[in-house]
């Protein structure tokens, strides 16, 4: 799998810019300052033109057509798998299941495999700073299936306790370990080829979630190992509605379908029916045809910058951030990882989050505030909420003062 686009070798971030329609835009006669990529990133031209196109020139349904419009439009829909596989390295593209999101990979891995190849008794290990959307489906598994939700601990610096999840695999008896590869309210990343060894030695699988990290870092899923990693692609510059979940092949051929349906089978009748071959047993009814060509472009545009010069441009980022935002009088940075992302959660003294997000936006800076679907991890730190800052690729150094400066304004405003 080796067809990936050149890369580029300078990181022009005023080129990257060109390329986002949105960021032209003004608010309440303010540039858009968008700190929220986290949450989801703004579109680059290449995505929304290659949308667009299938919706002018070249769409039908896939999978079923015999007529040319339809398998046109299957070979540009089935290319995202292609370009998944490359993406994460995997083996093969019969590995990437295409769903909705991440969330819907997680839910899925916690059916098929937590139903179907897990036994009651076992217990599946995740960690303090998980999502909600990595939490909730382990405990529907826990109530309907009978196994048992253990919670790895999370330092005051905001990073993975390996302690602690040593500890919990110790009893052999976890099945699997689900845990983010990087966090969306603290920017730690977590060691996961660490965890995968120590998990794979204790006898248990590992799913990643991937949300945050696949955006930001190169993910090579045979390197690291890993059972299963899911992504989203909203986050990674392309559509909604569409996601992958990555599983080694024998491990999706063991699993029992998640939702059942059309396309998911070979043959039906009223007394049986039986699947089709993996992964388009685990895809059931018309697809995200459009959001599967999105996020194909989404991905070659990714590869097309490449990660070494994202990545360093986003830890420069974040670095400035962090000295900008750690300078200001009553703000505290939650978590304080080594190894961290360009996300930044912060509080401000006598200030709630959502009203340091609201003055924030009056000075046209947009950030997010809440428990950002993590609220154990909230508990973890004594907080109900956080404003969070979070940077792309598009993101700039006068962004970065631009927040400090607000902020320091919204402090005098408390103060
Ligand atoms: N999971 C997304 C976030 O962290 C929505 O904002």
């Amino acid at each position: 799998m080796n067809d990936a686009p050149p890369v580029t070798a300078a990181f022009d971030v005023q080129a990257i810019r060109a390329q986002f329609p949105i960021l032209t835009e003004t608010v309440r006669g303010r540039p858009l300052v968008f700190l929220d990529s986290a949450a989801s990133a703004q579109k680059p031209r290449a995505v929304i033109e290659a949308m667009v196109h299938a919706m002018e020139r070249q769409y039908a349904n896939v999978h079923r057509g015999l007529h040319w419009m339809s398998e046109r439009t299957t070979e540009a829909y089935e290319a995202c798998r292609d370009a998944a596989a490359r993406f994460l390295n995997a083996g093969s593209r019969d590995e990437i299941v295409l769903t909705r999101n991440s969330t819907e990979g997680i839910n899925l891995v916690a059916h098929s495999y937590g139903r179907g190849v897990m036994r009651a008794g076992q217990a599946v290990l995740i960690s303090e700073m998980e999502h909600h959307s990595n939490i909730v489906p382990w405990q529907m598994l826990r109530d309907a299936h009978g196994v048992e939700l253990r919670v790895a601990r999370v330092t005051e610096a905001g990073e993975l306790d390996m302690d602690s999840v040593a500890a919990h695999l110790a009893d052999g008896k976890v099945g699997l370990v689900a845990i983010t590869h990087m966090s969306n309210v603290l920017g730690s990343y977590t060691p996961a080829e660490r965890i995968v060894r120590l998990a794979h030695e204790a006898g248990a699988r590992v799913l990643l979630d991937g949300s945050q990290a696949a955006v930001h870092r190169k993910v090579d899923v045979q390197a690291l190992d890993a059972d299963f990693y899911v992504f989203t692609g909203h986050k990674l510059y392309g559509p909604t509605g569409i996601g992958v979940l990555y599983g080694k092949a024998e491990l999706l051929d063991r699993m029992p379908p998640f939702l059942g349906g059309g396309d998911m089978i070979s043959t039906v009748s009223f007394e049986r029916s039986e699947w089709a071959r993996v992964p388009h047993k685990f895809e059931a009814g018309t697809p995200p045809i459009l959001e599967g060509i999105g996020l194909k472009a989404a991905i070659e545009w990714v590869e097309r910058i490449g990660f070494p010069a994202m990545e360093a441009h986003e830890r420069a980022l974040t670095d400035h951030a962090l000295a900008r935002l750690s300078a200001i009088e009553g703000v505290t940075v939650i978590g304080r990882a080594q190894d961290r992302g360009g996300v930044i959660s912060f509080t401000l003294d006598r200030a709630h989050a959502h009203d340091v997000a609201t003055l924030l936006d009056r000075q046209g800076i947009a950030v997010r505030a809440g428990h950002h679907c993590a609220e154990p991890l909230m508990r973890r730190f004594g907080l109900d909420s956080t404003a969070r800052a979070s940077f792309a690729a598009y993101t700039t150094r006068t962004e970065i003062d631009a927040l400090a400066e607000a902020l320091t304004r919204v402090r005098t405003f408390f103060a």
